[in-house]
């Protein structure tokens, strides 16, 4: 009897015993010391919930909405380069599992799967994940793809302008397929099933480029030209130029600080952006940086309701889901979450891993007092175990006679100004009681 799966741990082992090393180590490994990889899932643990008891729990209810489209709980797969190397067709499958779980699926412009292939295997319109390239006539090309794909939002990606290094891809020779050197094989040999699905499949290299950009139509030309593409020139302004071009949802992934969480909320000011992600690439980019949980509620305090604001990074459980959101997050991705799942068993672990997350969701939110997600705020949590946003920490160090007359506090009232996610009240979120 296989074990069964109790959480995304189970999923991460299996995935670990499954998928050849170069590519398991490319999905869990952060850049240079990985401090912030570490600290991304860590520092969710230092954050606590707060019981409550006897509150009515029946008719619980984890629909909400992300960038104004439903969905069955808070959570999308994230954008993930090279899904389709953890398990044969992956970015078909994860997409299949999400779809079928009411959830966004984003695909990574560095995909094995490509947009049209996405799309031709799927219903539901999934999101397209943009890299900007020099090549600005194939990055205009690509948007053209996901808009004729049926993409629902276009998620632009600012934080990979140039490459951190993780120091296992260096080691292992990361590349796409695997080189046929000996250590490579004798490890290949000892994936049976990996190795049969990838002779079942026809997809092996970068679906949305090879055959697409000018000069690369193999796998050694591929590699010349993503080292040179990278465009480090990226600068706010493509932003606009991106959007007229797309026309659709824009949510801006990556952003680590409120100055530039003001830029993007500017931007949805002028009705360019619709969501930012609050992001640093699950640690893969700058080592060294505060955690995504750690940055929230700043970014959620410089921008207020002018931009909605979703996040990544750590989220490896349903508590996690229910402290971003409590922090002001409308939603969260997951990224290594459902890579373990789709390396550990396809389609089905991609399933296991929503499942796994929604359950723990659903508890945790009845446990903590509460029957409907869109009304989760820092109300759940144990005063002093979250971080502050910087402003709100300097309110609570004036004088309380000050406090209340400030503006979002009530008259007298010593409690911080409440941060606000777009279409709900936080003021009004909770039962009576609570
Ligand atoms: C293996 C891997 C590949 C990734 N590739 C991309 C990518 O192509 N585009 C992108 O915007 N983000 C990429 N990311 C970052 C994810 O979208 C997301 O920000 C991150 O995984 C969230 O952290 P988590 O894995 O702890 O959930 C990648 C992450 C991983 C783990």
């Amino acid at each position: 009897m296989p074990k069964p799966i109790t959480c995304i741990e189970d999923l991460r082992l299996l995935a670990r015993r499954r998928v050849p090393r170069m590519f398991y180590d490319y999905a869990d490994s952060g850049a240079w010391t990985e401090s912030t990889y570490r600290a991304n899932e860590a520092d969710f643990t230092r954050i606590k919930l707060r019981q409550r008891v006897a509150v009515d729990m029946t008719d619980r209810s984890l629909g909400s909405t992300m960038v104004g489209q439903k969905v069955a709980l808070p959570i999308a797969l994230a954008p993930t380069g090279l899904t389709g190397m953890q398990h044969a067709d992956g970015e078909i499958l994860a997409a299949r599992a999400a779809e079928k779980a009411g959830v966004p699926f984003t695909l990574s412009t560095m995909s094995i799967c490509s947009i049209e292939d996405v799309a031709a295997h799927t219903t539901a319109p999934f999101w397209f994940q943009l890299y900007v390239m020099r090549d600005r006539d194939f990055i205009g090309k690509l948007i053209d793809r996901a808009k004729a794909a049926r993409c629902s939002a276009l998620v632009l990606t600012l934080d990979l302008q140039i490459l951190g290094q993780r120091h296992k891809d260096v080691v292992n020779g990361l590349s796409t397929p695997p080189k046929p050197t000996f250590a490579n094989l004798v490890n290949l040999a000892t994936k049976p099933r990996w190795c049969l699905g990838m002779l079942g499949t026809k997809r092996r290299s970068f679906g949305n480029i090879v055959g697409h950009a000018a000069n690369v139509s193999n796998v050694s030309s591929l590699s010349a030209w993503t080292a040179e593409q990278f465009d480090p020139k990226l600068s706010w302004d493509d932003v606009r130029w991106i959007k007229d071009r797309w026309g659709g949802k824009l949510i801006i992934k990556g952003i680590l600080d409120p100055e530039d969480a003001e830029q993007a909320a500017r931007l949805a000011d002028s009705g360019i952006a619709d969501a930012l992600v609050v992001s640093n690439h699950g640690g893969r980019q700058l080592d060294g940086a505060v955690s995504s949980i750690e940055a929230l509620p700043a970014i959620v305090a410089a921008v207020g309701d002018r931009i909605e604001v979703l996040m990544d990074g750590g989220i490896r459980s349903g508590q996690d889901v229910i402290k971003a959101l409590a922090l002001g997050a409308r939603g969260v991705f997951i990224g290594r979450a459902f890579l373990y799942g789709l390396g550990a068993l396809g389609e089905a672990g991609v399933t296991a891993c929503i499942d796994v997350l929604r359950k723990e969701l659903d508890v945790t939110m009845a446990l903590c007092g509460l029957r409907d997600v869109t009304r989760v705020d820092r109300r759940i949590l144990v005063e002093g175990t979250y971080p502050q946003a910087a402003s709100a920490a300097a309110f609570e160090s004036l004088p309380a006679s000050l406090q209340g007359s400030l503006p979002g506090s009530s008259p007298g009232s010593t409690q911080r100004p409440a941060q606000r996610t777009p279409g709900y009240d936080p003021l009004a979120a909770l039962p009576a009681g609570h």
